[in-house]
């Protein structure tokens, strides 16, 4: 799974155009502290893309907590709800070393939706739009509807009895303000951005 998700990789960046939308799972976008949040929490990838979804999280972060979240496909109607045959990571942790990443590739431009099921996660909402349309079903108006919605878990493919019980761990994250005070945020989107900064300088600087 490691060795075809890094084939995957080299074979996307040998194609001039192919990208990888990093987001990481349990960093609230806003302050870029650990909390209930996708960061970034709106992307805007290609066909011929790949998402990779992280549960691993940055360096900047001192202070970690072991937190459980999902990334779950769910649909504009209903935020926190799967979709039929959608896309699951199933329950993972969010932590300081050995995160788990997932990949998924793009294969057209149509608005995809996600959000986490674990604990009260998809209310807060933590939830990841995908190409989102920028009138009427937006980003906005999904992290709008996914506040009040009913949160659903996918149904276990096999199981015996009727519901499963989640673990319920304490969500940590809302609350505790940023230690760092400002410029720790960015997140992916923002460290892409500086490093093609940084290698403009570079450049630049050896004219
Ligand atoms: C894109 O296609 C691949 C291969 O069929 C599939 O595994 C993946 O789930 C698709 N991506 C999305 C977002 O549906």
């Amino acid at each position: 799974m490691k060795l075809a998700t890094g084939v995957t990789a080299l074979a996307l960046a040998a194609m001039a155009n192919a990208a990888t939308f990093t987001v990481t799972v349990g960093i609230r976008e806003t302050d870029g502290q650990q909390g209930l949040g996708f960061d970034p929490s709106a992307i805007l990838p290609q066909a011929g893309d790949t998402i990779e979804f992280t549960f691993q999280l940055p360096g900047y972060i001192k202070n970690g907590v072991d937190v459980q979240h999902t990334v779950t496909q769910s649909t504009f109607e209903a935020p926190c709800t799967p979709k039929e045959g959608g896309f699951d990571t199933g329950l993972q942790t969010t932590t300081t070393t050995g995160g788990k990443t997932f990949a998924l590739p793009v294969n057209d431009t149509q608005p995809l939706w996600f959000y986490s099921y674990a604990n009260n996660d998809c209310n807060a909402p933590m939830v990841l739009a995908v190409n989102p349309p920028l009138t009427g079903q937006t980003a906005a108006s999904f992290q709008e509807a996914a506040k009040t919605a009913t949160i659903n878990h996918p149904v276990p493919h096999s199981s015996s009895s009727s519901s499963s019980s989640q673990p319920s761990k304490t969500s940590t994250g809302s609350g505790s303000g940023p230690t760092g005070g400002s410029g720790s945020g960015g997140g992916a989107m923002a460290n892409e951005i500086n490093s093609v900064l940084a290698f403009s300088a570079f450049l630049l600087a050896l004219m």
